[in-house]
């Protein structure tokens, strides 16, 4: 293999083009009835085909050939097109070129005349990253679209480009590939290039690229040059999957409540180095086949908690003692779990301890400590899930008179979460105590940055633009005032 996978099969015409079914379909009539628009964003996650697309495009527009079929691949237009010397199709890489003098040029040049072909296709990827000046020289271009010319502006992050470009443009929404297409057009390249390989590994690697096509082939590729051929062993061994052995012990310990093997397994996990997500997605999997092969309740059953578990282990910090309790609760060991709350760092055992010890504390026996331990012992007893949830989700304070009884959220996702859960919880306390938790939305956005330096300041407000975060960070704190009135 002298050539980069990926790009030796990169789609030349629609009919390859994996998955984005609307886009082929709008873009094809348009181009069909001569009607294109000046300004198209192609906007999704890496690797779905935005260039690809484009690329496809340009050709279709120039394609010299009379009644075959266009892009007929063959004629000078779509072989200059393919070898990206085409003197009407420009592409531009705004992460590495993001300045005005790049776009001046484009500026100046679009008012020539196509020089090979009908139409002058401008590509630009990445085109948020342009800078401001550069974007208003943009703007006005697009203003005024000179005849016969066309730009695709691609980029991964849409909701940095500014609503003056958007407006201005038609938008096609690029979507992850599904594992299934993308497995199928592994299996393609992997028969053209004469490779040995197994429909499982195609399989993992499709899953593991999370809808990216380019990631897919490039981890294909990777298995390859690692070992030789594309079988299931070569996988596991490059993507770090564990052995089907563990999964299977794994669903064995689960389902018969073995807690000595099940916390085994976890430390196996952890030792490895694996995660505890990707091992749930890959015992996921496999009780879905088992259960496509003999439905049974219990599989059902079993599948309902795995997931359930997975959801409760993406909003945890303590992955590992998430992980346990969790499964320990799944699997009828209350009581193991219960000891493993004691001992797990994250979660403040201290409500335990206040509540277990009510009887030996120094006297301070009030009815607000009363109630205090109701509802704990309440939500032990009946709704485990829920205490543990809003364990992990929140710090539980109480005042020094002990009269109110705080949850306190560490993050704004966490106070969204508490707040969804509010309901049930408050549900509980009215019957058992006659009080409910309400929202007091403390805003401390201010401490955000409390004692880091400027450097740090810059990251953390960097990281929070970069994953889209609200600014207005705040912690927000529900709480319960536990005095009897
Ligand atoms: N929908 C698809 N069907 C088939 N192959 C695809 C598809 N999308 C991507 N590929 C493969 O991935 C490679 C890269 O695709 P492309 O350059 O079009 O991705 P992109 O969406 O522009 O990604 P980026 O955002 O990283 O620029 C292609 O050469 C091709 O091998
Ligand atoms: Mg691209
Ligand atoms: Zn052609």
């Amino acid at each position: 293999m002298s050539e980069v996978l990926y790009r030796k099969y990169r789609p030349r015409k629609f009919s390859e083009l994996v998955g984005q079914d609307q886009v082929k379909e709008i873009l094809g009539r348009a181009i069909e009835k001569d009607s294109v628009f000046h300004a198209y964003i192609f906007s999704g996650s890496r690797g779905t085909g935005k260039t690809t697309t484009a690329r496809i495009v340009a050709k279709m527009l120039n394609c010299l050939a009379e009644d075959s079929e266009k892009p007929c691949g063959i004629c000078d237009s779509c072989k200059a097109i393919d070898a990206s010397s085409h003197m009407d199709v420009i592409e531009l890489d705004a992460a590495s070129y993001r300045g005005i003098d790049e776009i001046r040029k484009i500026r100046d040049a679009v008012s020539y005349r196509p020089v090979m072909g009908r139409f002058k296709v401008y590509i630009i990827d990445e085109f948020h990253m342009l800078t401001r000046e550069a974007f208003n020289a943009l703007l006005k271009t697009l203003e005024e679209p000179p005849d016969k010319v066309i730009f695709i502006l691609a980029t991964t992050n849409l909701e940095k480009v500014p609503e003056t470009v958007l407006s201005r443009c038609q938008i096609f929404y690029f979507k992850p590939l599904i594992e299934r297409d993308i497995a199928t057009y592994l299996e393609r390249i992997a028969k053209s290039e004469g490779l040995e390989y197994d429909d499982k590994a195609l399989r993992f690697i499709s899953k593991a690229a999370h809808g990216g096509m380019r990631d897919a082939v490039n981890l294909m590729e990777r298995v390859v040059s690692y070992s030789g051929d594309v079988s299931e062993e070569s996988v596991r061994a490059t993507l770090g999957i564990l052995p089907e052995e563990v999964v299977k012990e794994f669903i064995t310990a689960f389902s018969s409540g073995e807690p000595a093997s099940i916390l085994k397994i976890s430390e196996e996990i952890q030792s490895a180095g694996y995660t505890y997500e990707v091992f749930l997605e890959q015992v996921i999997d496999t009780v879905k086949d088992q259960l496509i092969a003999e439905s049974t309740d219990e599989r059902f059953k079993l599948l309902l908690s795995l997931w359930e578990i997975t959801k409760e282990l993406k909003f945890a910090e303590d992955k590992r003692g998430t992980f346990e309790v969790m499964v320990l609760l799944k699997s009828g060991y209350e009581k193991s779990a219960i000891e493993r709350i004691g001992k797990s760092e994250n979660v403040k055992s201290e409500v335990f301890e206040t509540s277990d010890k009510s009887e030996k504390a120094p006297k301070r026996d009030t009815t607000e400590e009363n109630s205090l331990s109701k509802l704990i012992d309440h939500l032990r007893n009946n709704n485990f899930v829920l205490l543990w949830t809003l364990l992990s989700l929140s710090k539980i304070t109480r005042s020094e008179s002990g009269g109110v009884l705080t949850l306190e959220a560490d993050s704004n996702y966490s106070y969204d979460l508490l707040k969804d859960r509010l309901e049930s919880l408050n549900g509980i306390a009215e019957d058992l105590i006659g009080k409910r938790f309400l929202l007091s939305n403390e805003s401390v956005g201010g401490n955000l940055f409390e004692g880091l330096d400027k450097d740090s300041q810059e990251y953390v407000n960097f990281v929070i633009s970069n994953l889209g975060l609200k600014d207005d960070i705040y912690k927000g704190k529900i709480k319960i005032d536990l005095e009897e009135d």
